[in-house]
């Protein structure tokens, strides 16, 4: 018999689209994939061979749960310059931000207690808190993200174990959490006195202006915990990340952590530490930046092109996905399959809504695909969009 907690749990959809997206031909703007054509593969190789030189066979050897001190520090330099709010202490690099989820999960969600987040909500954080037997929340947001009204009242009704949220170019909409917003949610959560997890994988991959200031560092205490991952600004193969937060819960963190792996892969976090060492990752991540903004312009174009004038889209300053809605009668899942046929692929939207709802809502993914795809496959959604009446 398998444990109660998994009866629940289903495989994701998503995972079962990519299954079908990965066969040759299909122009695919379903997965969250970084264009593998980006990867510092080289430098990466050249990185490989130079930890062996510097530091021997410990590139291979068990190392410390929380993870190697010299790439923490880097980390914290990157989170707080200063130094005021956050040292190596206060981080520990996991096997991805999706290991975070995980981790911070058995660290604070019971049975029963409740899960708020935004609508609609990443997947897989969505999985990853629904196997501690937990109630997912959805909370109103729009445009500007998450309604701090809508968070207040519900608040006001229950008291959430977690408020999870992604400030900047969230998965699936793009959508990123305005100023003002940031700090009436950082007032209402030290107020409350609650515990907010913010995950940020695609923070630095704004297009226009710069970064946005972070609730963890707006807020500065022990309500807050940021994640982030190299998986979107280095390559996810590697599998590291790394989660931000007070002192004490780093420690309780990194128990949790002994029972999950012991430790995150010690080759990849000294081939990260040696990539952040070389100096390259500023100007690569300039790169990513260009590229993917290159690619959203290129997606928005073809969209007003091809699309009919009844369906609208967002227009998100960074990241790697772009928002559609159809009009409210027509079902996303449904023009999928015909879209299939015509051999592209997308994700419905409904996939993020832990209740069932946004039928009429797609998912693009604009970083994984070239110009020419780009085109070639909005242009074909947009040909089964006609068909379908709209
Ligand atoms: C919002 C968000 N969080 C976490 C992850 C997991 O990333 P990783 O485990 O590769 O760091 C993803 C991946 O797409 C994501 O979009």
């Amino acid at each position: 018999m398998y444990a109660e907690r998994i009866s629940g749990l289903k495989s994701s959809a998503i995972r079962e689209i990519l299954k079908i997206t990965s066969r040759p031909g299909i122009i695919s703007f379903a997965g969250g994939l970084p264009a593998p054509e980006l990867f510092p593969e080289k430098e990466i190789a050249e990185a490989a061979q130079d930890i062996f030189t510097k530091y021997g066979t410990s590139v291979l050897q068990y190392s410390v749960t929380e993870g190697l001190l010299t790439l923490r520090e880097k980390i914290s330099a990157m989170l707080d310059p200063d130094a005021s709010h956050t040292g190596p202490q206060n981080i520990i690099i996991t096997h991805g931000s999706q290991q975070g989820l995980d981790l911070i999960s058995k660290l604070y969600l019971e049975k029963g207690r409740v899960v708020f987040t935004e609508t609609p909500s990443y997947l897989g954080a969505i999985q990853a808190f629904r196997l501690f037997q937990v109630d997912i929340l959805p909370i109103a947001s729009d445009e500007d993200g998450i309604q701090p009204e809508g968070l207040l009242k519900a608040i006001k009704k229950q008291r959430p174990a977690l408020i999870y949220l992604m400030p900047n170019f969230q998965n699936p909409t793009g959508v990123s959490l305005s100023l003002e917003r940031r700090k009436q949610v950082v007032d209402i959560v030290k107020e409350h006195d609650l515990l907010l997890l913010e995950d940020d994988p695609y923070g630095d991959l704004f297009f226009s202006g710069e970064k946005m200031p972070s609730l963890f560092t707006l807020g500065r205490s022990h309500n807050f915990i940021y994640m982030s991952s190299f998986s979107k600004t280095i390559a996810p193969g590697l599998r590291i990340a790394y989660i931000a937060g007070d002192e004490k819960m780093i420690s309780k963190l990194a128990v949790v952590k002994q029972g999950t792996d012991l430790q995150t892969n010690t080759f990849g976090q000294y081939l990260v530490n040696e990539y952040l060492e070389s100096g390259r990752y500023n100007s690569h991540k300039d790169l990513l930046r260009q590229t993917y903004k290159q690619r959203r312009d290129c997606m928005l174009a073809a969209i007003d092109k091809y699309f009919p004038a009844s369906v609208s889209r967002n227009c998100p300053n960074g990241g790697m996905f772009l928002w559609v809605r159809l009009p409210e009668q027509y079902m996303a899942g449904h023009i999928l399959l015909k879209c299939l046929e015509k051999k592209v692929a997308f994700v419905p939207g409904q996939e993020f809504y832990s209740d069932g709802s946004g039928e009429n809502t797609i998912r693009l993914n604009f970083s994984n695909a070239t110009s020419e795809n780009i085109e070639e496959g909005i242009k074909r959604i947009g040909e089964v969009l006609k068909v379908e009446g709209l």
